[in-house]
Formats: structure tokens, sequence, C-alpha cells
């Protein structure tokens, strides 16, 4: 019986974990964020509505399910307040189930402000949810903790620093000037902080005693983990398995014993700059952009995108010891009569098979391609495994003989009721609660 399960991004985001979490999470009676923060959105459809979350954990849908924001993440009261106002607007109560780490950091307007300046300057495309810069302040121990706010004194001390500092940045580094108030600042954080202080709790202790069933919702992919990923196209935090002790509090041995899956789409995309071996920026590229409607969710940005990179997608199976993949998206490659998946790269004459740790080579490779044949066939809101065309199982073989892993369940469509598990689950005794 799986009682920590973990869903984890197996490329650069956006693979559709929402709908994931959002159907497992069911089975679970305590659903965690850890990384991250506003950046993320996952996207679920419930009947006729549609949810975006970017901060929240998707399993909070679910009335019996208990949320968790952990102190791994860094959080925008203001992107908190109106998500948690949105749910209550749909008739979603969550008083009483939602617990929030007095150690998150708080992504304060000064830091969406710091996110903007860089990105003019020197840019890689962030979501600019002050993301970046929040985690500069946490690791360059300027942070403010929602456990600050306890102490309104040394909170107001602690915004007024923060604020003459980066008044200095404005000035000084970008000849710009800015609009931060301190006692706005201040107002509004504490406004916002006193609607939910209740939820606000250690949470790492909260997670160790509970002895209940957990999901660990993982926000971005493995592809833009800080340490792992495509450095410095990532994000700020640590978005593969890497993230979920210091994101929990939990130590490593808590996971030990946790189910481990990857969701990947059957192709590849990437919003951003940074290296993507296998984008492909012609006609197939805007295909598969508009069959699969690949705009983002935080920012609506047009998606990259291009074939299905299994040089990237087993590293990703490596880094986070996936016991299983899900696979999402497969209909969106319906009418390609070829479809090409990357099985190495070509760096500077030779062929290699491993995914590079630089970004400045992954620029410089060429992906090295095997043709499968496409299916032509509808696979959109296929119910059971035998409607799979031939060549539809082909790909998902072929995918599972690469990577090593089983592909455990395809996610049909966007609704919760579109999937199919594709396996029995290869430990004997996995079986979801
Ligand atoms: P940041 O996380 O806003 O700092 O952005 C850093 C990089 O991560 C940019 O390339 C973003 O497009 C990308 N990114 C951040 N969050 C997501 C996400 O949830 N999905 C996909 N890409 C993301």
């Amino acid at each position: 019986m799986v009682r920590k399960l973990v869903i984890l991004g197996a490329q650069w985001g956006d693979e559709g974990k929402g709908k994931i979490v959002d159907l497992l999470s069911e089975n679970f009676e305590i659903t965690v964020r850890y990384q991250g923060g506003s950046n993320a959105g996952h996207t679920v459809l419930v009947n006729n509505s549609k949810f975006i979350l970017h901060i929240l954990p998707t399993g909070i849908l679910h009335s019996h399910v208990t949320g968790v924001i952990a102190q791994g993440m860094v959080v925008d009261l203001d992107v908190l307040d109106s998500e948690l106002t949105d749910l209550e607007k749909k008739g979603i109560l969550y008083r009483n189930r939602l617990y929030i780490s007095d150690r998150v950091h708080l992504v304060m307007p000064y830091h969406k402000l710091l996110d903007r300046l860089f990105e003019k300057k020197k840019g890689i495309g962030t979501t600019l949810r002050g993301i970046g810069p929040a985690y500069m302040f946490k690791f360059g121990r300027k942070g403010i903790r929602m456990v600050d706010l306890e102490d309104e004194k040394r909170f107001h001390s602690l915004v007024e620093e923060n604020v003459a500092f980066v008044k200095d940045i404005c000035e000084k580094v970008f000849c710009e000037s800015h609009d931060l108030d301190v006692e706005k600042i201040f107002e509004n954080t504490l406004v916002k902080y006193y609607k939910y202080k209740d939820m606000v709790c250690d949470v790492s202790r909260f997670l160790l005693e509970a002895e209940k069933s957990m999901l660990f919702e993982g926000a971005q992919g493995t592809m833009l983990d800080v340490d792992m990923g495509t450095y410095p196209y990532v994000t700020s935090s640590n978005s593969s398995a890497l993230g979920l002790s210091n994101g929990t509090g939990l130590p490593p041995k808590f996971f030990a014993d946790a189910y481990m899956i990857g969701v990947a789409k059957a192709y590849t995309t990437r919003v951003g700059g940074g290296p993507f071996p296998t984008e492909l920026t012609g006609e197939e590229g805007e295909k598969l952009r508009i069959a699969g409607g690949e705009y983002g969710s935080t920012t609506g940005r047009p998606r990259r995108c291009g074939w299905l990179d299994l040089v990237a997608l087993k590293y990703a199976v490596r880094v986070n010891s996936l016991d299983g993949l899900i696979l999402t998206k497969l209909d969106v490659l319906d009418s390609f009569e070829e479809i090409k998946v990357c099985v190495a790269y070509e760096y500077e004459g030779s062929k290699i098979d491993y995914f590079p740790s630089s970004a400045e080579t992954l620029k410089r490779i060429e992906p090295v391609y095997e043709t499968l044949k496409g299916w032509l066939k509808n696979t959109k809101g296929i119910k059971t495994p035998k409607d799979l065309p031939a060549e539809a199982e082909n790909y998902i073989r072929f995918i599972e003989e690469f990577t090593g892993v089983p592909v455990i369940m395809l996610s049909t469509g966007p609704r919760r009721e579109e999937f199919l598990w594709l396996r029995e689950l290869p430990v004997k005794e996995v079986k979801f609660l």
C-alpha cells in the first residue's frame, strides 16, 4: 500500500502534474507542496469549473484532504489570498484542513520589482513572480519568514532594512526609481497574515507525527532544478526529488519507502529561455503548440515545443530514482505520420548518451533521432489499453525500454476522468489506498 507518493515533473515543467495530483490525491489524507511558489500553475478541470492553483496544493480540491504548504516554498500572500478567495467562491471550504509552514519565506513586492529589473538586464525568461529574488534573499539571509510576522516591531524593521537595500539596488545599479512604500507593504502583509494566521504552524513536525498517507506534489520539473537542471536557465528551487527533504523539513530517511512517479508529456515543451535540444521551430513545432494548446498557465506565454527527448527523460529517471512514469497528452501526436524521439546527442562529432551538466554544451549538441511510425487514430479519451493503436503501444514500449521504467498510466484528456492505467503497478504490494 502506498502511504507516501511523490509526483514530480520529469521534463521542463507543464507536464500536466496538476491533473494527475488531483486524480491521485483522492486516495491520500495529506497533500504537500514543498518548493517553488506562484511561478507554478497547476490546472485542474472539475465538472465545469477550471482551477489554476499557483500556491495551494492541488489535493485541497478534495474535501477530505489536508493541504500543506511546506517550508521550501516562497509564498506571495496576495496570491494565496486570491486563490483562497476563489476557492470560497466556488464553494470549497478549506478552514481546518490547510496548514502553512511558519518557516516559509515571503515573496514581497520588492522581490517582484527585482525580478523585473534583473530580467530587463540579462533575462532568462522568468515568470516575473519574484521567485528568484525571494530565494536570493533566503540564501543571502535577508529573507522574511512567516514566523517573523509574529513580532510586528521586528517585522517592520525587517521591511525597512529590505526596502532600503532594494532602493539602493534600484538607484545605484539600475538607475531606476521605485515606488516601494514601507508602511503600505507592512500593513498589507499583516492584513493578509492575520486572515490566515490560524493555519500557520511547524509543518515539519506536523508531518513527521501525522502517521497519515501523504502525496508530495512537485512543481516545475527536473530540468528546471537549480542544481540538476539546465543552469542558469532554471528556477531557483530544487524541483527534482532533491527538494523533498529540505523543502519539507523531513529527514531524507522519511522518503526511503516513498513511491516516485515522474510525469512526462509524450513530447517536450519549455517556457522561457535556455537550451532545448529537440526544439522544433518550424511548422511541426507550431502544429504541436496548436494541438497541445501549449500556452503557459501562469504567464500565457506560448510554449516552445519539440520531440520527446529520451536522453533527458532517462536523466530525470536517474536523478529522481523514479519507479514509474505517467505519460500525458499522447493524443497531441494523433495526427503525426511519423514521430521522432531523441535517443542520443551528437557533440563535436561524437555521439554522447548522457545529459551534459553545462547549458553551453547543451546549446551546441545536435539530437540524434529515431523515427517511429505514427498511429493516425484518435487516442483522446480512450478508456482501456485495448483501445490503444498498435503504433501508440509501440511508442510507449520504446519509452519504457529506453528509460528502464514502466509507463504506469496515460492521461487521455484534461478532465479528471480522462485517464487509464496501463500497468499493474510493478511492486506487488503497491496499491493506492
Ligand atoms: P522563475 O521560476 O519564475 O524564476 O523562472 C525561471 C525559469 O523557470 C523560466 O524559464 C520559467 O519559464 C521557468 N518556470 C518557472 N515555473 C514554471 C512552471 O511552473 N512551468 C514551466 N516553467 C516554469
